[in-house]
């Protein structure tokens, strides 16, 4: 029996994942499998070269006892977008669809309960399977769908975190591969990650080129508030090519606009943060994790940012509200599913 109130953002195995192959261009239907385990030619250019993307999407137990999958359509144009990056044979959003359907409906007892904070989030993974040893990309790969019921992604939740800049060590390359989830970018950030835990923060990164700027943090993206001078609020974030685009932040950009705030993306220099009155990470995993504070490892600055503020906490209710199904969604960003 799972303690849904105790769960965090651990891997919890359940009883089924969803799998499809692709062989010579043509995908097998997805089917259910109680197997965890996969057999892969040890010289797979998955396992050579990282030829590797993912998703990350949840599935809400609603106030009305309905469940909603958030956004699901674009999580399957965001893994083509990054399949076609890594030169792999993009899953046809239909049938990634089709999956996570599948897998909810396999684990639909590893929903959590409305009210408990915990979501089923679906790790979508696709990884490429022809044996090569020669650098260069395999067509052939494996899908798979890994169902986890979750709790939040930072301990603290939306208590707020602090995060450390530091600039020794880069996530992305401006014209590399930050725009698309490929696993060879969390690799890549594991020692900045470790190294900002070990100092009790969370990781941001800045600009691969110059330092500067904000991009992103390890599994979020930036988003900061400003009071302009009119008393009006403007919700700012970060344009970098080296940067995951973010589905959660794109929504609370049309629910921010929607409340009146004044919505920009642009490159954001770090000092700017002064100037902020909130700020918070943005994702599928976290929501909205306020930001306590960034500091500034290499510049020995800190910029306080205090308590989760107003603006955040109102868009981050607009956000569940959806969906949690408190409110219509009048965006048609759920799909809904009586299960
Ligand atoms: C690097 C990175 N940035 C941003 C995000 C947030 O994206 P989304 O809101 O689509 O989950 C994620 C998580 O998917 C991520 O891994």
């Amino acid at each position: 029996m799972i303690d849904w109130s105790k769960l965090t953002f651990h891997y919890t195995e359940t009883d089924y994942i969803v799998r499809s192959a692709c062989h010579n261009g043509i995908w097998g239907k997805p089917y259910a499998t109680r197997d965890k385990y996969m057999s892969i030619h040890v010289a797979a250019t998955g396992l050579q070269y990282g030829q590797e993307c993912f998703e990350g999407l949840k599935a809400f137990r609603g106030i009305d006892g309905k469940v909603r999958i958030f956004r699901m359509e674009e999580n399957a144009k965001r893994m083509q977008r990054s399949a076609e990056g890594l030169l792999m044979t993009p899953i046809p959003a239909e049938l990634f669809c089709e999956a996570i359907q599948l897998a909810l409906e396999k684990n639909i007892d590893f929903l959590p309960p409305y009210e408990t904070g915990a979501t089923l989030y679906f790790r979508p993974v696709l990884v490429a399977t022809t044996p090569e040893i020669s650098v260069g990309p395999g067509k052939d790969c494996e899908f798979i769908v890994i169902p986890t019921p979750i709790g939040p992604y930072f301990p603290n939740g939306f208590k707020g975190t602090p995060f450390l800049v530091n600039r020794s060590i880069d996530r992305a390359a401006p014209q590399g591969t930050g725009q698309w989830k490929v696993g060879g970018n969390y690799a890549a950030s594991f020692r900045a990650s470790e190294m900002a835990h070990a100092l009790g923060y969370e990781c941001m990164f800045t600009d691969a080129k110059t330092h500067r700027y904000i991009d992103e943090c390890t599994a979020s993206n930036f988003i900061g508030i400003k009071r302009l001078a009119t008393g009006d609020y403007e919700y700012l974030t970060p344009r970098s090519s080296a940067i995951l685009p973010s589905i959660t932040n794109d929504s609370l950009m049309t629910l921010a606009s929607e409340m009146g705030l004044k919505v920009t993306r642009r490159r954001i220099r770090l000092e700017e943060l002064a100037d902020m009155c909130e700020a918070a990470a943005c994702g599928t995993a976290c929501v909205i994790s306020p930001i306590t504070k960034v500091v500034d490892l290499d510049r020995d600055k800190v910029y306080p940012l205090g308590e989760p503020g107003p603006v955040l906490t109102q868009l981050y209710h607009a956000l569940q509200d959806i969906q949690y199904g408190r409110v219509e969604d009048k965006y048609g960003w759920t799909r809904i599913f009586e299960l």
